[in-house]
């Protein structure tokens, strides 16, 4: 499954809509319309109660729905923006500046044609929250676990409305050896580059990540308000811990059925197992690699009585533009792809289950009726839940 980044999407649909007001050749105004709508079907699949992706991505997607001219539930998302403003939620200037265009109706679009000083202060601040006791008290932990051991917990009063980059310097005041820590301001708040001397890293993907009641925080620590008897944790996490034999095997694993088997595919796999990485394969010299990949040859091969047939549901569905739904049954060989059962349902149904002549790479043949989607899955079915009795 690919990563899907809402606010990167938002930019994108943005960038394109933009675009979109260039003399264009009508193909390719079809391609951008056709990918922003892509897009906005997909923020609106990560979209809840409001929040488009998480709630930092919501104001960049608010302007690429706006901008897309699609209908959605835009009084949901401002409402939700409004209770977060009094939490201090986009208090950083990097954070309000991308809710503050959807809150005033407009999108980055449009600000060169803004003309501020005929703004109406038109928002309604809601009510400021009751008063609270002067003082809270809070737990904090610091761990680590790479490299040194450290641990550490203090409790601190610290005043109601405080943030955890408050309850940090509260605590290293407190205990410095302990909690001492240090930090680099960015546009995001402050950003924790050490704990009691041990460093953030960017190439080894070690960095301090903070908890609440053993949850990460989905904030920074200039931006989370602590609230009373809050148990805090900095931690360390790296990245460069993980089970790279559990990857190599499940890829080793899967070669065998062929997910592997295209260019592109194999292409992104090989310079793992050849324990490289496409940074150095400028160095390689070819012809004095040794095979040492005994692993592929030693494994059984599979057994040479012919395949079983399997019996496949396969279903097309559009909701975009034409309303497509259709399901068939296709029984095919154990070991077909993806592309063998669209090519028998194709020649069982052609008015349903047509596909686009000529399609170059099988990988992205879910392109059904001209509408191309992701890889399908590596074009191999073998595990799908849509098995059905193999007869
Ligand atoms: C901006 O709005 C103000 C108040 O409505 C008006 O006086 C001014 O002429 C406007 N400026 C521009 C550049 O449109
Ligand atoms: C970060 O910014 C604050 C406020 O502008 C300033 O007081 C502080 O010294 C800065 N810290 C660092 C590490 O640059
Ligand atoms: C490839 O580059 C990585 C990172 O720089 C390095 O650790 C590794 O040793 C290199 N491998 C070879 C075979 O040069
Ligand atoms: C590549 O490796 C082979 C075999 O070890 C060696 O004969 C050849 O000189 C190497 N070529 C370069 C450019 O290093
Ligand atoms: C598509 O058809 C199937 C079976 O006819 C039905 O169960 C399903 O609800 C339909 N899907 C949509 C989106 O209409
Ligand atoms: C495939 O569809 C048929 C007819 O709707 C149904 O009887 C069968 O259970 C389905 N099989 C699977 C695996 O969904």
């Amino acid at each position: 499954m690919l990563l899907f980044l809402t606010d990167t999407a938002a930019v994108s649909i943005l960038a394109q809509v933009c675009l979109k007001k260039m003399t264009l050749t009508p193909k390719v105004k079809k391609e951008i319309r056709e990918s922003v709508e892509q897009l906005v079907q997909k923020i609106m699949t990560h979209s809840h109660n409001g929040v488009l992706g998480n709630m930092y991505s919501t104001g960049l997607a608010m302007q690429a729905l706006t901008v897309s001219g699609i209908q959605w539930n835009c009084r949901e998302s401002l409402k939700m923006i409004l209770d977060q403003i009094p939490k201090g939620t986009f208090d950083l200037p990097m954070t309000a500046s991308q809710i503050i265009p959807s809150l005033e109706g407009q999108t980055y679009l449009n600000v060169i044609g803004l003309n501020c000083s005929a703004d109406k202060d038109d928002i309604i601040p809601t009510p400021s929250p009751p008063t609270r006791p002067r003082l809270i008290h809070v737990r904090y932990t610091i761990s680590a676990k790479v490299k040194i051991f450290i641990k550490g917990t203090i409790t601190v009063h610290v005043p109601w409305g405080s943030t955890f980059f408050d309850v940090m310097k509260v605590a290293m005041e407190k205990k410095c050896k302990i909690f001492r820590f240090t930090y680099e301001n960015s546009s995001w708040g402050p950003y924790i580059t050490s704990v009691q001397g041990l460093m953030a890293d960017d190439n080894q993907r070690t960095y301090w990540q903070l908890l609440s009641g053993n949850i990460p925080l989905d904030r920074g620590a200039g931006n989370y308000i602590v609230s009373d008897k809050e148990r805090l944790e900095a931690l360390t996490v790296s990245g460069i811990q993980w089970n790279c034999r559990e990857s190599l095997k499940m890829i080793l694993d899967q070669i065998h059925k062929g997910t592997f088997d295209l260019p592109m595919a194999a292409s992104q796999i090989i310079p793992s197992l050849e324990g490289r990485t496409y940074l150095n394969v400028t160095g390689l010299n070819c012809s004095a690699d040794k095979d040492d990949l005994d692993i592929i040859t030693t494994t059984p091969s599979p057994p040479t009585s012919p395949p079983p047939c399997i019996c496949v549901n396969y279903t097309v569905s559009a909701k975009v533009k034409t309303f497509i739904n259709g399901t068939i049954p296709v029984h095919v060989p154990q070991g077909s792809s993806l592309f063998d059962v669209m090519k028998v349902a194709q020649d069982k149904n052609w008015n349903i289950f047509r596909y686009p002549a000529g399609m170059a790479n099988p990988a992205y043949a879910v392109g059904v009726f001209g509408s191309v989607g992701q890889p399908a899955a590596q074009g191999q079915w073998g595990n799908g839940p849509k098995h059905c009795a193999v007869s």
